[in-house]
Order: structure tokens, then C-alpha cells, then sequence
């Protein structure tokens, strides 16, 4: 019974089986091969280099005396291992192929999982267990949230106190949205430049780009801890330990996602001081600088920021927050790299978005038309429709289907080669630890492959779980704490009602304490 995950662009099964003895010989060096198999020169295990082939693609025959590969690249030859692993169930000790025929390549280039550390900081081990499982499951793209108001995680030499003091907080919200209460233990960490260099060469070798996210101009609340002079109207304050709801209105304490001041130049100078350091560490062509959730209040008080949209002749605060992402947008552009913001940033009407290359990525859980014609006027962009991708929700909300099920088309998108690709987001206000980062990765993770590898007409929901019900053993031998169906898809309405419930306020973690694997 075929159980690939991503399911293969073609597979023909056919009888009988490979048995496989652990040796290949290969045109490719393939340095992560250890632990799967040993190079050699004599093998009927045989991965062959063909340029005909597509660079994330392989062609795989399975006959029984003889397994080929082809492959154009280094990558292509890992994916293919990666479905022959699957296909014998290798890590649960297995080592028979079914003799098979297989065409395979990725329906899109951009196949993305996030992962927010700036709520919750998780740190490099489980970085790089993430990137091995990202890497199993064909996924390219790591787009990384180092920076948010509840801390900054990454170092910039040029800006010490952004670690010294940003990347500590006294104190963490818990219980949901709506509640009020903190544990007040200090949580705090940041990754070293040096830290960041193995990461992006550790996704390198996995063939996935690291994609850093450092949030302008609003979400710079660690930020202006250690800087207080960003704000409109600076003020000495610590990093917020709460993530919005109740705390700030019955401290009435708003210190949190305030936007940095665009009518400073000095503001500038931090900004392309910071994004000078950020594109010499990431070997990614695309950098991500946020651009969500920007609160104007401050701008409309501020004499500069208002100097400057009176001097720019710009109609009001939305086109001064256009003014401010077109001179990070021309930064980078000089530097050659493209920049990628949330779908906010093109609602200001003056973005200077020649050639519609900005990267739009799509994720406001209500649709937005600026968004959808973007995207349907040739605009790049990727994809992170809420209810499928934001994977920090509960099940009882999002339930696997909603992932699974993800069409463009059913959000006003027409996919051609301007639609990059999908992508899923790990925010992590209410992920505090590895066993919640898992429950709401697994197995969304394996849904979300499927959308960005697999052609959308041969997805089949009941298809795909049956596989998942294949993958469920090598899943607990690697220690991946996956969710049961039960808490998305046989939970009673009422069950269902209390999750959401506790989510918003109470017990944040109530589906993970009902998941029962
Ligand atoms: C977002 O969730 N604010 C991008
Ligand atoms: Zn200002």
C-alpha cells in the first residue's frame, strides 16, 4: 500500500519488492547520507545524475533486483531517498520497496513552515530537529520570526542593547487571550551571529533557505527597551511579558506593539543599520520585513511623522507607512535582495513596487481584495490563509481538513508562477514548550507538504489519512508528539466549544492535555 507524503506528482505500483541492503553508489557525494546507507562503488542501489530532470524533482524505478534514481542536484537525489525511506518504513526498521515507478517534482518553489521565537524562545536543538523533519517532508522554506515586542532574538553587533535588554522579559501572559494572569518567572534567549550561521548552513545542506523576519515598523516593543528614541514619543519601558487582551487595558499599560517613529531619520539609521547586519548573515535572496498590525495612533500625534507626510505630499498615516516600507523596500533592492511583507503593506496606495515584486504573504483570516488583486494582477506571493496555515490555533478551530483542503481559488487566488508557493506559521504566544510546538506541528505538517508538493487534483482527504495512519509509527519512534484525530475531527461540538473556549481564556493547553497518543 503506497504511503508517500507528500503524494508523488505520478506513481505507478508494480509486483513484488526491493529488499535494500544499505549500500548505493552515487553520482552525488550526498553527506547526509549516514545513519541511511554507505556510498560505494558496487551497488544495485543506484542514483544516477540526469540533467533532464527538474532541480527538486527524481525519477525513481524500483524493480526487484535494482532500485534507480535521477536526479539533476544534490537536492533532487535527497527527496528521492526521502520517498524511498517512506516507502520501506525504514525507520521502524523496515527495508522492503515495493518495486514502483515514480515522476515527482514540487507544485510549488516555495514550500514554507514558520516559526515565531520571539513569543516563546525555543532555541538551536529544536531548530534543527525542525529543519531534519521540515527537510523529511520536502519543505524548503524556513521562514524564521526572530524579532517581535515579547523579545528579540537575534544579534546585531552595530545595536547591542537589543539583546542585552530585548531578548529578556520579567514575566509571560498565560491562560489565553482573555485572561489576565502572568507567570512570573524570567524567560529569555537570543541566537549569537555565530548561532545564526550554523542554522542557515545546517538548512543549506537541507536544501532549505532560512528566511529571517525582522518586523518594521510596528511589533519593536523589545526593540525600543533597549532604544527607547524608535518610539514617536520615547519613554523608558521593559520588555512587555503580555501578548495583548486584558493586561494593557487594566494596567492601561499600551507599551506593546508600538510603531517606531517614521518622521526620524535616526529611525533609518537603526533600521538600515540592522538590515545591514541581517543580510550579510542570511544567504537568502528574500528578507522579511513584517509590516503587520501597524498602529497609526502615535504617527497622528507626532510633529515629525506628520512634518514628513505634510513635506512627501502623502494623504494620511497608511501612505506613511507606504513611505516607510518603500525606503526599506529601495534598501534592499540595492543590496540585491527582494523583500517579502504581510498583505498589510500594499493597502497604502503609494508602495513603489515596480514590477509587482514585492513578496505579499497573504494571512489576515478575513480576505482582502488589495491582497487578491495582487495577487491576480501577476503580484508574488505566498500563501498563509488563517484558517489553514496559522497552526498555532487549536484543532477544534482549525481542524487537519482546513489545512489539507486549502485551495487558492477558494480565497479569489489564480495560481500561476507569480503564486510562490504556501506556507505554515508557528506563533508561539501560547506554545511554551517543545510538547505544545509539536501537538500543533504534527500533523499539519504532513497536511501543508501535501498542498505544496502534491497536484491539487489528486489530494483526496481520506487518502491522505489513511498514509498518515502508515506514518503514525515512525512518527512515535522519532519522539514527534503528533495530534490524534480525535481532538480535530471526532471531538463532540461540545468539546469543541470548550477548547475555544479555554483557549481564549483558561487553559491554553487543554488539547494537548486531551490528545491521547
Ligand atoms: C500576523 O499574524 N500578524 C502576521
Ligand atoms: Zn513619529
Amino acid at each position: 500500500m503506497m504511503n508517500l507524503i507528500p503524494l508523488p506528482k505520478t506513481y505507478a505500483e508494480n509486483e513484488g519488492v526491493y529488499t535494500f541492503g544499505g549500500k548505493i553508489k552515487s553520482d552525488f557525494e550526498l553527506p547526509l547520507i549516514n545513519g541511511f546507507a554507505e556510498l560505494c562503488n558496487d551497488a544495485d542501489f543506484v542514483i544516477k545524475k540526469d540533467e533532464s530532470v527538474s532541480r527538486e524533482g527524481y525519477k525513481l524505478t524500483v524493480n526487484t533486483d535494482k532500485l534507480v534514481i535521477k536526479a539533476s542536484s544534490e537536492i533532487g537525489a535527497y527527496y528521492a531517498l526521502q520517498s524511498v525511506r517512506r516507502l520501506c518504513s525504514f525507520d521502524t526498521g523496515g527495508r522492503e520497496v515495493p518495486c514502483c515507478e515514480i515522476d515527482d517534482e514540487p507544485r510549488f518553489k516555495w514550500r514554507g513552515l514558520q516559526l515565531d521565537e520571539s513569543r516563546h524562545f525555543f532555541g538551536k536543538d529544536t531548530v534543527k530537529r525542525y529543519l531534519d523533519f521540515m527537510f523529511a517532508e520536502k519543505l524548503n522554506t524556513f521562514h524564521w520570526h526572530l524579532t517581535d515586542d515579547q523579545g528579540w532574538r537575534i544579534e546585531i553587533k552595530k545595536y547591542p542593547l537589543l539583546t542585552e535588554i530585548g531578548s529578556k522579559r520579567a514575566y509571560t501572559q498565560v491562560g489565553g487571550w482573555e485572561s489576565a494572569k502572568t507567570e512570573n518567572e524570567p524567560h529569555f534567549g537570543f541566537y549569537t551571529q555565530e548561532d545564526i550561521k550554523e542554522i542557515v548552513s545546517f538548512a543549506a545542506e537541507r536544501g532549505i533557505t532560512v528566511v529571517p523576519e525582522i518586523d518594521f515598523p510596528a511589533h519593536c516593543a523589545s526593540a525600543m527597551a533597549g532604544y527607547p528614541e524608535l518610539a514617536c514619543f520615547p519613554k523608558e519601558t521593559e520588555v512587555p511579558g503580555y501578548f495583548g487582551g486584558l493586561i494593557p487595558q487594566r494596567r492601561f499599560d499600551f507599551r506593546w506593539n508600538r510603531t517606531l517613529c517614521c518622521g526620524k531619520e535616526s529611525t533609518f539609521d537603526f533600521v538600515f543599520g540592522v538590515l545591514d547586519e541581517v543580510c550579510e548573515l542570511f544567504s537568502s535572496k528574500y528578507i522579511h520585513i513584517g509590516g503587520d498590525e501597524a498602529p497609526t495612533g502615535e504617527w497622528k500625534r507626532c510633529a515629525e511623522c506628520q512634518r514628513v507626510i505634510k513635506e512627501n505630499g502623502l494623504k494620511n498615516e497608511d501612505e506613511l507607512q507606504g513611505w516607510f516600507e518603500n525606503r526599506l523596500i529601495s534598501y534592499l533592492k540595492e543590496k540585491g535582495k527582494t523583500p517579502i511583507g504581510w498583505n498589510e503593506i500594499i493597502r497604502s496606495k503609494n508602495l513603489n513596487n515596480e514590477g509587482n515584486s514585492v513578496v505579499v504573504q497573504y494571512w489576515t483570516p478575513k480576505r482582502d481584495k488589495f491582497a487578491e488583486a495582487y495577487a491576480n494582477s501577476g503580484g508574488a506571493m505566498v500563501l498563509s490563509n488563517h484558517q489553514s496555515f496559522y497552526f498555532d490555533m487549536p484543532y477544534a478551530m482549525y481542524p487537519l481538513s482546513s489545512t489539507y483542503n486549502y485551495k487558492p481559488s477558494d480565497y479569489g487566488i489564480s495560481v500561476s508562477d507569480n503564486i510562490l508557493g504556501v506556507e505554515g506559521e508557528l506563533w508561539s504566544e501560547w506554545i511554551p514548550d517543545r510538547e505544545k510546538l509539536d501537538l500543533s506541528a504534527f500533523p499539519r505538517i504532513q497536511a501543508l507538504a501535501e498542498v505544496a508538493w502534491s497536484p491539487e487534483e489528486k489530494r483526496d482527504f481520506a487518502d491522505f489519512k489513511r498514509r498518515l495512519d502508515l506514518l503514525k509509527p515512525t512518527l512515535k519512534k522519532l519522539e514527534i508528539g503528533y495530534a490524534e484525530d480525535e481532538i480535530s475531527l471526532n471531538s463532540d461540538e461540545a468539546q469543541k466549544r470548550l477548547i475555544n473556549k479555554k483557549f481564549r481564556r483558561g487553559d491554553p493547553l487543554l488539547e494537548l492535555k486531551l490528545n491521547k497518543n
